[in-house]
């Protein structure tokens, strides 16, 4: 076949990974002491899920573990993307360690790395301990503490066979979607919680990037948004105010603390709330980092939006362009312009893709195989400006696909499919679909280009 796809511009040593998180794949919520977390208690809220669907069962991944690593195998991956369930090892949110918790990840580690697969752990992605919610959860100063404890365990734990650590995953999500939009756990719709969310867990994501590194020396830490690139929906200067105000709220408050720029002043106006900010905390949202992980899904074309909610600018639906299955744009220019943005206005050293992806709704054969060209020609058109970008300059290090499996797509339950592999909810059964072998011949591919170049 063919390959579109320069691969000599990436490093021998690229990073060919797929990702996943612990609620949205493990299901065995109530075993060996997991305590419920946030989205459990979401989820099982009636009306919150797309088909009141929940994350009980999942994928079952807690027992199958050792059947998905061989699929990551048969897709010639090196590393995965995986996230540890804070209320499998902290029940309590804080205190006690359960240590069949900590049991399970440590066997998920030895597996991946007998399968010649690289983890990379992401601390947080978005179960927070129930317990801590009912302690006031992210707003509350506590939670950052709390986050930072939790880290310092894991990477005691783990941190002799796991060099690469996120601390979070998509704050903006917690932060915006799950306080101000209330789309997500624990369902709030109020700016000033929203803000102190924000705040608090890019405090937790220095303190852990610290507690990590004391845990695990020679860690290399990172942290992962997911950056939209943002474009005015026309020429109006309330548009063009409304694009950067958009800009602000999902790319710069983000990340402009963690590289000691401080928080947007321009944003501080427009949220008009006063940071619980204590001296000093500045400088830990700063702690250097060794690494950034870029979530990209779609670009944002946005108008001025005076009566909604903060940042009073709303995403419109562009005319004539083509949609994933969740309606989301597709543009695989934004995610080459959001890897030079992070190079080139931030000073990225080192940069992973760690989420892209596209679900569509798939058919599956009679003969059990699943044609899915669309969700090929997403992965091949974003991996194509990836390496458009690397070409550029951006110091691209890995690519992980969202995702390896379908999986529990948080508000929109299982019907959204995002899975290079297929999963059978009533059988357990999983397929590669035809996006899965085209990554594996993209990946073998490049392998075999590195062999010769070496
Ligand atoms: C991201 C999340 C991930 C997944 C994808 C589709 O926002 O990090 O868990 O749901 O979207």
């Amino acid at each position: 076949m063919t390959d579109p796809i320069d691969l000599a511009a990436l490093p021998q040593d690229f990073a060919w990974g797929t990702a996943t998180s612990a609620y949205q794949i493990e299901g065995a919520v109530a075993e060996d002491g997991r305590s419920p977390s946030i989205w459990d208690t979401f989820s099982h809220t009636p009306g919150k899920i797309d088909n009141d669907d929940h994350g009980d069962v999942a994928c079952d991944h807690y027992h199958r573990w050792r059947e998905d690593i061989a699929l990551m195998k048969r897709l010639g991956t090196n590393a995965y993307r995986l996230s540890l369930a804070w209320p499998r090892i902290l029940p309590g949110g804080d205190g006690a360690v359960n240590a069949k918790g900590l049991d399970f990840y440590d066997q998920l580690i030895d597996g991946l790395l007998e399968a010649g697969i690289t983890p990379s752990v992401t601390v947080y992605h978005w179960d927070l301990p129930q317990a801590l919610q009912d302690r006031g959860g992210w707003p509350e100063r506590d939670t950052a503490h709390h986050l930072a404890a939790y880290a310092s365990v894991v990477a005691e734990r783990l941190g002799d066979r796991v060099s690469h650590w996120a601390t979070l995953n998509e704050p903006l999500c917690s932060a915006w979607i799950g306080h101000l939009e209330g789309r997500m756990a624990p369902g709030l719709t109020d700016l000033d919680a929203a803000v102190r969310a924000s705040y608090h867990l890019l405090l937790g994501h220095g303190l852990a990037t610290q507690a990590i590194r004391a845990a695990a020396p020679g860690a290399q830490v990172g942290i992962v948004n997911n950056l939209s690139t943002v474009e005015a929906a026309s020429d109006r200067p309330e548009d063009i105010a409304a694009a950067r105000r958009m800009d602000g709220h999902t790319n710069r408050w983000w990340l402009d603390p963690v590289h000691g720029r401080g928080f947007p002043s321009d944003m501080l106006d427009v949220y008009g709330i006063e940071l619980p900010e204590q001296a000093g905390d500045l400088a830990t949202m700063a702690e250097p980092l060794d690494w950034l992980g870029l979530n990209y899904y779609f670009p944002a074309v946005v108008t001025d939006d005076p009566t909604g909610p903060a940042p009073y600018a709303r995403q419109v639906q562009r005319l004539d362009v083509p949609r994933t299955g969740m309606d989301w744009e597709i543009d695989a220019g934004g995610i080459e312009e959001l890897l030079l943005r992070l190079t080139h206005d931030y000073g990225a050293r080192k940069l992973y893709v760690t989420e892209n992806g596209s679900a569509y709704p798939d058919v599956v054969r009679r003969d059990g195989t699943i044609d899915d060209p669309e969700r090929a020609d997403y992965l091949i058109g974003h991996l194509a400006a990836c390496v458009s970008a690397a070409r550029k300059g951006a110091p691209l290090a890995g690519y992980f696909a969202w995702s390896l499996l379908d999986n529990f797509e948080w508000a929109y339950g299982y019907d959204k499919r995002f899975g290079l592999v297929h999963v059978d909810y009533a059988t357990q059964n999983r397929t590669v679909k035809g996006s899965g072998h085209r990554y594996a011949d993209v990946i073998r591919a490049h392998r075999s280009q590195a062999r010769k170049a070496a």
